[in-house]
């Protein structure tokens, strides 16, 4: 296989969250998918370097987004892609996470790329197979390739992630995508603040470098990228908000709130947005200032990247055996 003789600075067997990775290990991560959006402009979009290789996508969770881009990422770098949805799988019998990772890992895939309702659910699998697993989402933990795929967004806008300010606004309790970020921003130095009703908010948020505003105003005065979330409906429960009306009032990103970020300010989401809950629809549309449309695209190249590493490290630790 022909994988660049250097290794990257991502020696990782897994990629299971952010947290604790270096300012080194992300830039390997985000360069590496910055070869790849070129080559998924092109019309020839393949290329042979996972030939043989073979990743099963498990996703215990709906997905629209990380699962098939992930497929996408897959075929065009060779490798034999199967998708497992939990819907028509043996986990409706009564089978075990465990159970079902040991099967498939009786099938020898190399990467196993892997979304789960609960939190640590992707790191109690890679503990049990023998080959690389990718979180593609664990409960209200961690998702590391939306923040790869942000930060790629970001990077390539704006030259650099540090020192930039960026507003994550709604639900960070229960969201992976901002906890995510936030590790993934702080360490590249941007400066970061979350924006969001008390109730939304984790108790120890204040351990995570963030400055921490219940004012959307206030929150977004002078950001440089705006990041939305949408209410984790499905991780909820009680109330946790008076109403979607009262919501969006002081928490929806309008044009009137968006008025004292920067001119230039970008708008970020990672999608589904629920329109007229956390964004308004007419920001969400304008394309002057959303890029929504171009994290999906980066997503692509991201995943790419992340299989290639992997698959590469993978390679390695099997002929050092
Ligand atoms: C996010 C997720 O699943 O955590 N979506 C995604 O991967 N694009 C955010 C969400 O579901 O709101």
């Amino acid at each position: 296989m022909a994988f660049d003789s250097a290794t990257s600075d991502f020696t990782d067997r897994h990629l299971l969250g952010i947290e604790g990775l270096s300012p080194i290990e992300i830039t390997a991560l985000l360069d590496t998918a910055e070869r790849y959006v070129g080559q998924n402009r092109q019309a020839n979009k393949k290329s042979e370097l996972l030939q043989g290789r073979t990743v099963i996508n498990l996703f215990f969770e709906d997905s629209t987004r990380t699962r098939t881009s992930f497929e996408l990422a897959g075929k065009r770098l060779g490798a034999d892609v199967i998708n497992m949805s939990v819907a028509n799988s043996s986990i409706k019998k009564g089978e075990t996470l465990i159970d079902t990772a040991m099967t498939l890992n009786a099938m020898h895939p190399d990467i196993l790329v892997v979304r789960h309702g609960e939190a640590g659910g992707t790191q109690l699998l890679a503990e049990k197979v023998h080959c690389a697993v990718i979180n593609g989402g664990d409960g209200s933990h961690e998702h590391p390739t939306q923040a790869l795929l942000d930060a790629l967004t970001i990077r390539r806008r704006r030259g650099k992630l540090e020192g930039l300010k960026i507003a994550i606004c709604g639900d960070i309790l229960h969201s992976r995508v901002a906890r995510s970020n936030i590790h993934l921003l702080v360490t590249m130095g941007a400066r970061v603040r979350v924006v969001a009703p008390l109730t939304l908010l984790p108790s120890s948020i204040g351990k995570l470098g963030v400055d921490v505003f219940h004012d959307m105003k206030e929150g977004l005065t002078d950001c440089d990228i705006i990041m939305m979330l949408r209410l984790q409906n499905e991780r909820m429960n009680g109330n946790f908000i008076p109403s979607i009306r009262e919501y969006f009032l002081f928490f929806g990103l309008d044009y009137d709130k968006l008025s004292v970020a920067k001119p230039d300010a970008l708008i970020m989401h990672p999608g589904p947005a629920n329109r007229g809950v956390e964004i308004d629809s007419v920001v969400a549309d304008d394309f002057s200032r959303s890029v929504i449309r171009e994290q999906v695209e980066m997503g692509v190249a991201v995943r790419m990247a992340c299989l290639e590493i992997l698959a590469q490290n993978l390679q390695e630790e099997r002929e050092t055996l």
